[in-house]
């Protein structure tokens, strides 16, 4: 079993990668393997609304100019997704927002790729805003018929300047239950 983690802050190994990788330290502690992905460095433009992915149904956008397509198979083939972002200006990061719109729309018109498969959201924070962004990624596993996965506290990390989220003992506690949580869920699921 995999879970394919992909951070969507423009700072690579930032915040929000922390806390991804406190959610996936106690996957693999219930054996659970995890591959955690980057968006910081890679292009990843915003939907252009041409419909091609609905009728060719090839598991791809058609937008071949960027670093999507690359991605969308690692999405597709995890048994469980993390979506991480910082929280921009009460939201998600425009990278972390197109990948939705995109893989979204891909998922669809692939009739539901992602279909009761365990998501969970993850966002790093300096002060406000975190809940904002922590719903737009919940869309997103609703609308693709995702189950999402819960923890003690809504799943959200505190910190301004990279490793600040380390001083957040409640926060990497939180992302600790979401771990085991989720591995729960995905052993359930297989069974
Ligand atoms: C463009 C931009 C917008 C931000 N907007 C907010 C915000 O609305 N609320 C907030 O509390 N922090 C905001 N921050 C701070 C980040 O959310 C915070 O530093 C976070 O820990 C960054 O995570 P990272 O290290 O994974 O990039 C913003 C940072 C940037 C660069």
């Amino acid at each position: 079993m995999k879970v394919v983690a992909i951070n969507g802050s423009a700072r690579a190994g930032g915040n929000t990668r922390i806390l991804i990788d406190r959610v996936c330290a106690e996957l693999g502690k219930e054996g659970i393997d995890s591959e955690a992905i980057e968006l910081a460095g890679k292009t990843i433009r915003g939907c252009r609304a041409c419909r091609k992915c609905s009728s060719r149904k090839d598991e791809r956008c058609s937008m071949g100019d960027d670093d999507l397509n690359e991605i969308l198979p690692h999405i597709y083939s995890a048994d469980g997704l993390i979506l991480g972002s910082p929280t921009y200006f009460a939201d998600i990061s425009p990278e972390m927002k197109a990948l939705i719109d995109r893989s979204g729309m891909v998922n669809r018109s692939n009739d539901h790729l992602l279909k009761r498969r365990p998501g969970a959201a993850v966002v790093a924070v300096r002060r406000a805003g975190a809940m904002h962004a922590f719903d737009s990624i919940n869309h997103y596993f609703t609308i693709n018929q995702m189950i999402i996965v819960g923890s003690t506290y809504w799943n959200i990390g505190i910190g301004r300047d990279k490793g600040d989220v380390e001083a957040d003992e409640e926060g990497l506690q939180t992302m600790a239950d979401l771990g085991r949580n989720m591995a729960w869920l995905l052993k359930k699921l297989a069974n």
